[in-house]
C-alpha cells in the first residue's frame, strides 16, 4: 500500500502475522526479559517468518524504549534467513496521545519498515471505570491520536481496546472514523478473552460489513485466552475476513495468555480444505523458537501444548504406537519435520505393547535376540513400568544386561558383614565360594565400610 511496500502481502489468501511475544508476551506475570535477550528473539522471528513484530511499548520505561529502538536498528533490517524476502516491519505500542505516540515512532523510525499501533478502550465499562470519558471523548481522542500517528508514519494501527465487550454499533462509528483518520489496520480485541468464537466470529463480519470504508484497511484480531478459546476465536475472526492475526509465541501473555502463533500457523497449514489461505511463516522454525522463548522468559511449556509440548508428537499407547509402526497417517495429522523436530517420539511406558518394544531394541542395536529373549525382556519392562512413568533407553540396558546377556557366575558371595562406627576401625568380613566349589572367608579393615569389602 506505501511506498516501501509495507502492506504489499495483505492479497486476499495471505494471513499476516503480528506477534507481539515481546510486548504482550513480555506483559506475563515474571516474564520480564533483558535486552540482548529480545534482540535474539526478535531475530529468531525474523527467521521464522513473522511480519510484523511488536517489539515493546516504548513509553512504558526507558528499557522498553531502548529495546524497541535495538531491534528497530539491528533486527529492522534483516533479511538473511527469511522467506519472505522483505524485512520484519517493527511496530511500537502506543496508548491515544501525542507524548505516546512521539516516544514509539522515535523507537520505531530507523527500522527500513515501521509501524505505530495506537489503542483506545471502547466499551462502555472501560469508559466509565477506567478513562472516565463518554463515547463522544472517545471518538474524538481516536481521530487526533490516529490523524497524528499518519503525519509521522504511512503505517498505523489502532486497536479498540475491550472491543469484545464494546457496543458493536458504536464501534462502527469509532472505527470508521479511525479509517477517515488513516488508520491502515483496524485491530479487534477480545482483550479479557470473554466471547466465544461463534461471537467473536459475529463481531468480525459485523465490523467488516457495517464499518464505512471498511474495504480501505486490513482487519486484524487479537484475542486472550481467560476461556481457553483464543486460538477457536481468531480463527473465527480470519474466517469472517480478518488476514492479520495478533499472536504470541507459547500463547505467553497477559493473564492466561494470548493466541498461540504455533496454533495458528499450524491450524491454516494443516486444514487447507478449512481456510485456503496461507501465513509467510517458515513453520520449520516453530519448535527452535518455542525453546528460545521458553528458556529466556522462564516460562515452561506444558507437555501437552499443542504443536509445541514435548507430548505434541510423543506416543505411549501400544494400540497408537502399533498404529505409528504401520503409519504415522494413523494417529498423526502433522509430520513432526514440519514444525522442526526430528522425529515423533514412541514413549516406552506401562501402556506400550510389545511392537513398540521390539522396534526400540532394534534401534538399540538388540536386532538379534530371539523371540523367547524378548518375552523375557519384555516381562521385565512391564513390571518396570508399573513402577516407573517412563522406562528410558539405560533401564532397557539393565534389563537386557540382567536378563539376557547375564555373563555366568564363576565366584558366588555367600555373604557379608560389615562394622563401622565413630569410634571403631571398619571392619568386614566376606564369604565366597569359588569355581572349585570351595568356600573362602576373610576379615579385613579398611578407611570405610566399603574399602573394607574390598580389601
Ligand atoms: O489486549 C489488548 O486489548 C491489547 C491492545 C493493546 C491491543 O493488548
Ligand atoms: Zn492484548
Amino acid at each position: 500500500m506505501d511506498e516501501d511496500g509495507v502492506r504489499t502481502q495483505d492479497t486476499q489468501d495471505t494471513v499476516v502475522v503480528f506477534d507481539t511475544t515481546l510486548r504482550d508476551g513480555e506483559q506475563s506475570p515474571g516474564a520480564t526479559l533483558n535486552v540482548e535477550e529480545k534482540l535474539e528473539i526478535a531475530r529468531q522471528l525474523s527467521r521464522l517468518g513473522v511480519d510484523i513484530c511488536e517489539a515493546g511499548f516504548p513509553i512504558a520505561s526507558p528499557g522498553d524504549f531502548e529495546a524497541v529502538r535495538r531491534i528497530a536498528e539491528e533486527v529492522g533490517p534483516l533479511t538473511e534467513g527469511r522467506q519472505t524476502g522483505q524485512p520484519m516491519v517493527i511496530a511500537g505500542l502506543a496508548r491515544a496521545n501525542r507524548e505516546d505516540i512521539d516516544r514509539a515512532y522515535e523507537a520505531v523510525k530507523v527500522a527500513p519498515r515501521h509501524r505505530i499501533h495506537t489503542f483506545l478502550a471502547t466499551s462502555d465499562i472501560h469508559l466509565k471505570h477506567k478513562l472516565k470519558i463518554d463515547r463522544e471523548e472517545c471518538i474524538q481522542q481516536i481521530i487526533d491520536s490516529v490523524s497524528y500517528a499518519r503525519t509521522l508514519c504511512d503505517d498505523a494501527e489502532f486497536s479498540p481496546e475491550d472491543a469484545g465487550r464494546s457496543d458493536p454499533e458504536f464501534l462502527t462509528v469509532a472505527l470508521g472514523e479511525a479509517i477517515k483518520a488513516g488508520a491502515t489496520t483496524l485491530n479487534i480485541p477480545d482483550t479479557v478473552g470473554y466471547t466465544t468464537p461463534e461471537e467473536f466470529g459475529w463481531l468480525m463480519d459485523y465490523l467488516i460489513e457495517n464499518t464505512p470504508g471498511a474495504d480501505q484497511v486490513v482487519w486484524s484480531v487479537h484475542c486472550h485466552d481467560d476461556l481457553g478459546l483464543a486460538t477457536a476465536n481468531t480463527l473465527a475472526g480470519v474466517k469472517a475476513g480478518a488476514r492479520q492475526v495478533e499472536v504470541t509465541i507459547n500463547g505467553i501473555g497477559e493473564r492466561a495468555g494470548n493466541t498461540s502463533l504455533e496454533e495458528i500457523v499450524m491450524a491454516i497449514h494443516t486444514r487447507p480444505q478449512v481456510f485456503d489461505l496461507h501465513t509467510n511463516i517458515d513453520t520449520g522454525q516453530i519448535t527452535r523458537t518455542s525453546r528460545m522463548v521458553s528458556a529466556y522468559t522462564g516460562m515452561v511449556v506444558q507437555p501437552n501444548k499443542a504443536i509445541v509440548g514435548a507430548n505434541a508428537f510423543a506416543h505411549e499407547a501400544g494400540i497408537h504406537q502399533d498404529g505409528m509402526l504401520k503409519s504415522h497417517l494413523t494417529y498423526e495429522i502433522m509430520r513432526p519435520e514440519t514444525v522442526g523436530l526430528s522425529a515423533s517420539r514412541l514413549v516406552l511406558g506401562k501402556h506400550s505393547g510389545r511392537h513398540a518394544f521390539r522396534v526400540r531394541l532394534q534401534e538399540m542395536g538388540y536386532g538379534d535376540l530371539t523371540d523367547r529373549e524378548i518375552n523375557l525382556a519384555f516381562d521385565r519392562f512391564k513390571r518396570l513400568a508399573d513402577k516407573k512413568k517412563i522406562v528410558a533407553d539405560a533401564d532397557i540396558e539393565a534389563i537386557i544386561a540382567d536378563e539376557i546377556y547375564q555373563p555366568p557366575e564363576i565366584w558366588h558371595l555367600n555373604h557379608i558383614q560389615v562394622s563401622c562406627g565413630d569410634h571403631s576401625i571398619p571392619t568386614a568380613t566376606v564369604s565366597l565360594t569359588g569355581p572349585d566349589g570351595e568356600i573362602r572367608q576373610d576379615a579385613g579393615v579398611g578407611s570405610g565400610p566399603v574399602d573394607a569389602v574390598y580389601k
